[in-house]
């Protein structure tokens, strides 16, 4: 009697070591992940951590889910670094130039569903540039929305060339400084003309080769989240940025909401794309376009709570007049 009991206790739980290391090793090939003997227990040490993780929030009442991705062998401070701004950025438009009309506003908005003017989500690799596909992706849909041409723009460029504008290349940077060097500099490459390779290299732009241009940069006051709904509903996608936690690394489907995330602008280490938004149950939401792949999340986008300055993310948005 008392065998069975073990054995079927060992069975049934689901945290026994060899099961763990199991679903591991399918990880690693999903993921096409390869270690020395060293690195291996070390990282199936923080997949495991992980992966409680994950289970324990799955199994709670939350409003999004959680799920193994290409980051489950990283600690979060592992993640920060290789992924995350490495220092505050001057984000903080005391007075922005965005002024809003009064809405009403539609319920839902979702910029991929009313035309080409939305490229397919991009990858930053192991390089803090989030900021340049946040820019570059704002900038795509502002030139598609004004002329129906969807260019794929280069985020290399703006690695590579966009410093004097405090934009620092794998370090961080934000949008709205990566449009005025757009601006100032007089035009931006094409993702052919100047491919992204996640590191940062010698400035090669050729001004001859810029496709396209920036007429303008509009900051929108900070946390003035109404401001951003007037833009998305009425203009264009709003490059945005927020402050990742570590719950966020795992994120794969729902609202995103957090307790623990900060909401200033000097706590955001995260640029990306506000593409639209809409209600759940009663819950407001934004869609927003990541630079993490399209494996991660929702097709490469996530949902985060909307109405309440989540986690900063009206800390500092903008979004620029674009033209050919
Ligand atoms: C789950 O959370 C929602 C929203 O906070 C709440 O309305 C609901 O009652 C909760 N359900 C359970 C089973 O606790
Ligand atoms: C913020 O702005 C100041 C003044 O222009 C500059 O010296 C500093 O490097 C900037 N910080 C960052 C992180 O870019
Ligand atoms: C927008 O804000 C950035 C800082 O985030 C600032 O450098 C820039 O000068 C502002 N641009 C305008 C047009 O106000
Ligand atoms: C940040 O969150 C705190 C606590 O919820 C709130 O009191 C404060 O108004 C928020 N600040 C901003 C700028 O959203």
């Amino acid at each position: 009697m008392k065998t069975l009991v073990v054995l079927l206790s060992l069975s049934l739980s689901s945290a026994s070591p060899h099961a763990d290391e199991h679903k591991f090793k399918i990880w690693m090939s999903q993921y096409n992940k390869q270690y020395d003997s060293v690195e291996y227990h070390h990282r199936l040490k923080t997949f495991i951590d992980n992966k409680e993780r994950i289970d324990q929030h799955n199994a709670g009442n939350h409003s999004f889910r959680m799920d193994l991705n290409q980051f489950s062998d990283l600690s979060f401070a592992e993640f920060k670094k290789l992924y995350l701004w490495k220092e505050p950025q001057n984000c903080s438009a005391t007075k922005g130039g965005h002024i809003s009309k009064n809405g009403p506003y539609p319920d839902f908005v979702d910029w991929r569903k009313n035309g080409n003017y939305v490229t397919p989500v991009k990858n930053q690799g192991s390089c803090g540039s989030c900021w340049t596909f946040s820019t570059t992706g704002c900038l795509e849909s502002a030139i598609a929305i004004a002329t129906g041409k969807l260019l794929f723009l280069s985020e290399q460029q703006l690695v590579d060339c966009a410093q004097n504008f405090n934009n620092h290349g794998c370090n961080g940077g934000l949008p709205s400084q990566a449009f005025e060097y757009i601006l100032y500099n007089k035009g931006l490459m094409t993702e052919n003309g100047y491919p992204y390779t996640a590191q940062e290299g010698k400035c090669k732009f050729r001004p001859d080769m810029a496709s396209a241009f920036v007429k303008e940069v509009i900051n929108i006051t900070k946390y003035d989240e109404m401001g951003m709904v007037d833009v998305v509903a009425r203009l264009n996608p709003v490059s945005l940025a927020y402050e990742v936690t570590s719950d966020f690394m795992h994120y794969s489907e729902g609202i995103y909401t957090s307790t623990i995330c900060h909401n200033t602008t000097d706590k955001v280490n995260h640029a990306v794309l506000a593409v639209g938004y809409g209600t759940k149950d009663g819950t407001p939401y934004w869609i927003v376009k990541n630079s993490w792949g399209p494996e991660w999340g929702i097709d490469g986008y996530f949902y985060i709570e909307r109405g309440k300055n989540m986690c900063g993310l009206a800390a500092c948005s903008s979004y620029p007049i674009g033209h050919l």
